[in-house]
């Protein structure tokens, strides 16, 4: 009864960093006994990982933790955790408004959890320790924690010095750090060996990463390409001010490395990418594309765009939408400025909500088109798919395929890990369908 697994809880806010770090934190309780649940009221622990980037996601936190009450007043003994970005924003300020919550970790400290928990350490933590997590984690081979999922996330690159006038990011996550390249091979082997295919590298300013052991991302990307038994290899997210020539060039020669860039560039307008303090033009990035196409002609790119950033006229949001008909994007996220407590633009004149709500749907049709034109263009090609699950309907398969596209395929013999081709036979709104090519 003692030795029973205690179940954890770990719900995931925000980005891709976020689910790598969830699942880091996972695989560190896993060593304290924790087994992850998918029920939260079986949970022994529940962890937030949150997200600050925009204010609705921020505020979800108090929202679930008001909904946690209940449970907690029925199970006093329940332990409530808040990690991620919000915690490392708000800190103690989290625990008095929610008294409920036992613990809180900031993004750079979760490699003390453990200790935590056991209340060896603080209950909160959003220092940015000396000591470097990835050196205090276990290492990412198999344990109760692991998913076996044929694709994974690697963090290679945290934090940004690139201070966008807009974001959170440099504060939450602070300084850009690049972790050594030998670090990453090893990770990546270790992953590898427990059966991971394809490694999706991160960080916020993934590009920009310049660690011992390599010349550059494209180096390390090289690198990386080397590993036996390691079949696919993505990045996100990227700055176009760090898209360096070796790195275009990677596009060209690794095969491994596949065919899809998410590259934000936020707006179209000259005035506004300023006011963002983006340090590109519009122009710029247009030239960029026209070098990485050159590079990688099937290329499939996507892209983040803000609306309503203060000072945003007709005319500029004109010129988004003249610089997403210009590209042509295979899908992009867009969203509404939301005003971020410390950072430059916080302060200044917002646009009205109505006119920011119109513009974001009129680019998010845009969008919508363009995403529907890329998926269509895929039918009757014969792409790699990458099983990751089986689907609801018997004998069916879903995984991605090169381009990122969830691909549902009748392939009842097939394994989760399987990478096989598939002609792609139709487009629906989010997913395309096809068939095995024997
Ligand atoms: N308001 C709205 N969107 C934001 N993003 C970052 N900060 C904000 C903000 N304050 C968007 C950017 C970024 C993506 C991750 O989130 O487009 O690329
Ligand atoms: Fe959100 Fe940015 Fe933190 Fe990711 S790094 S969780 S996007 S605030």
């Amino acid at each position: 009864m003692t030795d029973a697994p205690k179940k954890l809880f770990i719900k995931t806010y925000g980005c891709q960093m976020n689910v790598y770090d969830s699942q880091r934190m996972a695989e560190a309780m896993a060593t304290e006994g924790y087994e992850l649940t998918e029920d939260q009221a079986q949970a022994d622990m529940v962890l937030l990982n949150t997200c600050h980037i925009r204010e609705k996601a921020a505020e979800k936190l108090y929202s679930d933790l008001g909904r946690l009450k209940p449970l907690k007043a029925e199970r006093p003994d329940l332990k409530i955790g808040v990690a991620g970005c919000v915690a490392q924003a708000e800190g103690a300020e989290i625990t008095r408004r929610m008294p409920l919550v036992d613990l809180v970790v900031g993004p750079q400290a979760y490699h003390r959890l453990p200790a935590m928990a056991r209340g060896e350490a603080p209950a909160i933590v959003t220092d940015f320790p000396e000591e470097d997590k990835f050196d205090h984690l276990p290492r990412r081979t198999e344990n109760r924690a692991t998913r076996r999922a044929p694709a994974a996330f690697l963090t290679v690159q945290e934090g940004c010095d690139k201070f966008c006038a807009f974001c959170v990011v440099p504060y939450t996550r602070g300084a850009e750090v690049s972790r050594p390249a030998a670090r990453i091979l090893a990770e990546a082997r270790d992953l590898v060996a427990r059966g991971v295919r394809e490694i999706t590298l991160l960080g916020q300013n993934v590009n920009g990463w310049h660690g011992e052991g390599a010349s550059g991302f494209g180096d390390l990307i090289r690198q990386i390409a080397e590993i036996d038994g390691l079949d696919r290899i993505r990045y996100t997210t990227s700055h176009p001010n760090d898209m360096a020539d070796d790195l275009i060039c990677a596009h060209r020669d690794v095969a491994k490395l596949m065919p899809y860039l998410h590259l934000p560039v936020q707006s179209g307008s000259d005035r506004v990418l300023k006011a963002m303090n983006r340090k590109h033009t519009a122009d710029d990035y247009l030239r960029l594309i026209d070098r990485i196409r050159a590079a990688r002609p099937d290329i499939m790119l996507t892209s983040d765009f803000i609306t309503g950033f203060p000072g945003e006229t007709d005319q500029d949001h004109a010129d988004t939408l003249r610089l997403i008909e210009q590209v042509g994007f295979g899908t992009a996220f867009s969203f509404k400025y939301s005003p971020r407590p410390g950072t430059p633009a916080a302060g200044r004149d917002p646009v009205p909500d109505a006119v920011a709500d119109a513009r974001l749907h009129e680019l998010q049709a845009l969008l919508t088109r363009q995403q529907k034109a890329a998926q269509n263009g895929m039918v009757g090609r014969t792409l790699g798919v990458l099983f990751e699950k089986k689907g609801r309907e018997p004998g069916q398969m879903v995984g991605k395929s090169d381009y990122l596209h969830a691909v549902f395929v009748q392939a009842p013999d097939a394994q989760v890990g399987d990478l096989l081709p598939v002609r792609i036979a139709e487009s629906a709104p989010n997913s395309l369908r096809g068939e095995l090519v024997n």
